[in-house]
């Protein structure tokens, strides 16, 4: 069975962000796909120090849940990541914690499905939703879209209840989602190979 893990980066632990991840969740466990909340939490979360401690240990040297996705990073097909707008962008706290998977595990990503789902009350939906999906485009994840950007509104769960359009936008998304991981499934079984890639380089701007 295809697993899902869901990222509430909300402080809120039972918020809008949550409102919106709760109705993709209905929507893909009604085709056997499962599903697993991650809420991050409302203590502060630490950011990225560079210590690069992870390239070879393959975990964060900052304990925290961060290291228990990676643990589990195997067994997800898929990763959705749900988001408060703060002026226009992803919380704070959010960032930290997803600074510290990609860094530590990008690598691992590659193949695994991506989307985001961000909440806000009026504005800056888009620019949060693009630097979510970021994370998902530089680690080889295939980014998965929907009828509208999965934007809900409201400042209350049962405000983004009434955003029926939002709402709607989330469930076309699950069903895309169920879709594409039902399809890698077939084209797996069939023999599509997943894709031998070059070994990687990494140049910067300076030449030499
Ligand atoms: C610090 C802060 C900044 C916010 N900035 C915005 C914003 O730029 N645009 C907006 O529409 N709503 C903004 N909001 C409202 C939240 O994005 C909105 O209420 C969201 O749905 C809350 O989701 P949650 O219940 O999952 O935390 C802000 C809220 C807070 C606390």
């Amino acid at each position: 069975m295809s697993k899902i893990l869901l990222i509430n980066g909300s402080p809120k632990e039972k918020g809008c962000t949550f409102t919106a991840l709760n109705e993709l969740a209905m929507t893909v466990e009604k085709h056997n796909v499962e599903t697993e909340l991650v809420h991050i939490g409302n203590k502060p979360v630490a950011g990225c120090i560079a210590c690069k401690k992870c390239v070879t240990t393959g975990k964060c040297i900052i304990n925290d849940k961060v290291n228990e996705i990676i643990e589990k990073l195997d067994s997800y097909d898929g990763i959705v990541v749900g988001s408060p707008v703060y002026f226009g962008g992803p919380n704070g706290q959010l960032l930290s914690f997803l600074d510290r998977l990609f860094y530590t595990s990008s690598n691992r990503m590659a193949g695994k499905l991506g989307a985001s789902i961000v909440s806000c009350r009026r504005g800056g939906a888009t620019a949060a939703f693009d630097r979510l999906n970021k994370y998902f485009t530089i680690s080889s994840m295939v980014v998965v879209g929907s009828q509208y950007w999965n934007q809900v509104h409201g400042n209350s769960p049962e405000e983004v209840r009434r955003d029926e359009e939002g709402l709607q936008t989330i469930r076309t998304l699950g069903q895309n989602m169920v879709w594409l991981l039902q399809s890698i499934e077939a084209g797996r079984k069939s023999g599509v190979e997943f894709p031998r890639y070059e070994k990687r380089l990494r140049t910067d701007f300076i030449r030499q």
